[in-house]
C-alpha cells in the first residue's frame, strides 16, 4: 500500500500517528501476518486509493470563532459514542496479539467508542462479553449452514449486542496475492516452510505473546461447528466452504426474523445498492469496499460517500470505512455525510504493536486530531459538519458527483 515508511518510528521514537503503528506492527509481526493485515486484493489499487482520496480533500480553515467548547460525541445507531468511531470487524485479530479482540474491546470501552466483533475472530463473543461492560456490535457473514448462522445470532443477542453488521461484499473471496505468496492457504515449498519457520523464530515477542500465551488459536465463534479442527488452516477450509454466494435481498427477511436489534449492511459502494438497502428498511449502511480487500479497482469509499449520502442519508444512518488513518480523515468523512467511521487496519496495527495500550493511544491520537481539525475549521460540534467545511464542497475529480455541487462552499 502506498503509505510512506515512517522514519521516526524506525528510530525507535514514540508513535505519533496511527500510521506510525503500522511500522511498529511490521516489526513486531511475522511477515505472513503483517501482510495479511496490511495487504489487499490484486494490485492493491483500491486500498491505496482509499487513503489517497482523503488526501485530495481540503478542509477550509476558518478563524475568529469561539471554539473553546467542542463536542465530539454523537448518537450512532442508538448508542451514545464519545467519538464517532467504531473499531471495524477484523477477522483473525487474535493472531496479531494475545486476546486482541478483548484488548481492543476494552480500549474502545475506555474511549467511549464501539467495538465490532467479527464472525471469524479468534476470541469468541462470550470472551469479549466477559471482559467488557459496554455493549459491542457483532458482524455476521451469512453461512450456508443457516442453523449455525442462527446460533451465532442467538449468541450475539445473549451477549447484548445492540447492532448487527451484516457484511454483504463477500459473495466470493477476492484474491490477496500477498497471502497466496506467503502460503496462508498452504502450498508452501519445503524452502518456503523453512523460511517461514525462520521468520517466526525471528519474532520472539510475538511467539511468546501469541503462539504461547494466546492459545488456543482457533476461530472462537466457530469451534462448535468444527470441533475436530486442529489448526487455523482447517478452520479456514470450513469457513471458505461456508460462504454463501446465493444470498440476495430476499435473505434480509430471514436475518430480520432472527435478529430483533438494529441491522447495518456493510459493503455498500453503489448508489443503486444504497437505494435498495433503504427500500429494504435496514437501519444503516457502511459505505465500504472492505478496505480494498475484495474487488480491486473499485472507487475509494470516501469518493462513493457523497452521492450515497445525498440519495439515502435521510432514510438510514450512514457509516463509512476504508483508508481512515487520522482524525482529519474522520472530519472529512463526516463533512461528506457519514455519521461515523469504522477503523480497520488502524486498530489492527495498534493492537499488534502495543496491545490494549496501543489501541487506547491510537484512539487518543484520533481524538486530538479531530479536536484540532474541528477548532481550526471553526466548527464546535461534529453534528454541524457539512460540505461547506471542505473546499469545493469536497467534490473530487475522481468522484465527479453532480449531486455534491449543490453544496459547494465558498473557496
Ligand atoms: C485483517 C483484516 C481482516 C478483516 N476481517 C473482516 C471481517 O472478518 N469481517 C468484515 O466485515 N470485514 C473485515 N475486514 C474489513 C474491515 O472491517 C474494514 O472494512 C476495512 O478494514 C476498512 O479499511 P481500513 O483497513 O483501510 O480502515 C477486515 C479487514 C482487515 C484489514
Amino acid at each position: 500500500m502506498s503509505v510512506k515508511k515512517n522514519e521516526t518510528c524506525g528510530l525507535g521514537l514514540a508513535p505519533a500517528t496511527a500510521s506510525d503503528y503500522r511500522e511498529l506492527a511490521r516489526k513486531r509481526l511475522p511477515r505472513h501476518l503483517f501482510d495479511y493485515l496490511d495487504g489487499a486484493a490484486y494490485e492493491e489499487l483500491t486500498a491505496g486509493e482509499n487513503q489517497q482520496a482523503f488526501r485530495r480533500l481540503h478542509l477550509r480553515q476558518r478563524v475568529m470563532r469561539d471554539v473553546s467548547q467542542l463536542n465530539l460525541s454523537s448518537r450512532v445507531l442508538g448508542q451514545e459514542l464519545a467519538l464517532p468511531l467504531i473499531l471495524a470487524p477484523l477477522g483473525l485479530a487474535g493472531a496479531m496479539a494475545c486476546r486482541a479482540e478483548v484488548q481492543a474491546a476494552r480500549a474502545a470501552e475506555q474511549a467511549g467508542v464501539a467495538f465490532c466483533e467479527s464472525t471469524v475472530s479468534i476470541y469468541s463473543i462470550e470472551e469479549v462479553r466477559a471482559a467488557t461492560r459496554a455493549p459491542f456490535w457483532y458482524q455476521l457473514y451469512v453461512m450456508r449452514d443457516r442453523g449455525y448462522t442462527r446460533s451465532l445470532l442467538a449468541r450475539a443477542q445473549a451477549a447484548g449486542c445492540p447492532v448487527l453488521v451484516l457484511t454483504v461484499d463477500l459473495a466470493v473471496m477476492g484474491a490477496r496475492y500477498r497471502d497466496v505468496r506467503n502460503g496462508m492457504a498452504g502450498g508452501l515449498s519445503p524452502g518456503g516452510k523453512l523460511s517461514k519457520a525462520w521468520d517466526l523464530l525471528s519474532h520472539p515477542q510475538w511467539l511468546l505473546d501469541v503462539a504461547v500465551r494466546g492459545k488456543p488459536l482457533t476461530f472462537g465463534n466457530l469451534t462448535v461447528a468444527v470441533p475436530d479442527a486442529r489448526s487455523l488452516l482447517e478452520f479456514k477450509a470450513w469457513v471458505d466452504s461456508q460462504f454463501d454466494s446465493r444470498i440476495t435481498w430476499k435473505d434480509l427477511a430471514w436475518v430480520r426474523e432472527n435478529w430483533p436489534g438494529k441491522i447495518v449492511l456493510k459493503g455498500i459502494l453503489d448508489l443503486d445498492d444504497a437505494r435498495e438497502a433503504a427500500a429494504a428498511g435496514v437501519d444503516g449502511i457502511v459505505v465500504s469496499n472492505h478496505g480494498g480487500r475484495q474487488l480491486d479497482g473499485v472507487a475509494a469509499s470516501i469518493d462513493a460517500l457523497p452521492r450515497i449520502a445525498d440519495a439515502v442519508g435521510d432514510r438510514l444512518e450512514i457509516l463509512m470505512d476504508g483508508g481512515v488513518r487520522s482524525g482529519l480523515d474522520v472530519v472529512k468523512a463526516l463533512a461528506l455525510g457519514a455519521k461515523a467511521c469504522m477503523l480497520g487496519r488502524a486498530w489492527g496495527y495498534a493492537v499488534a504493536a502495543r496491545g490494549e495500550a496501543g489501541v487506547a493511544h491510537m484512539l487518543s491520537i484520533m481524538r486530538n486530531e479531530m479536536t484540532v481539525a474541528l477548532a481550526l475549521c471553526g466548527v464546535t460540534d461534529v453534528a454541524a459538519l457539512n460540505r461547506e467545511m471542505l473546499l469545493s464542497g469536497g467534490v473530487s475529480e475522481a468522484a465527479g458527483s453532480p449531486a455534491t455541487t449543490a453544496h459547494v462552499g465558498s473557496p
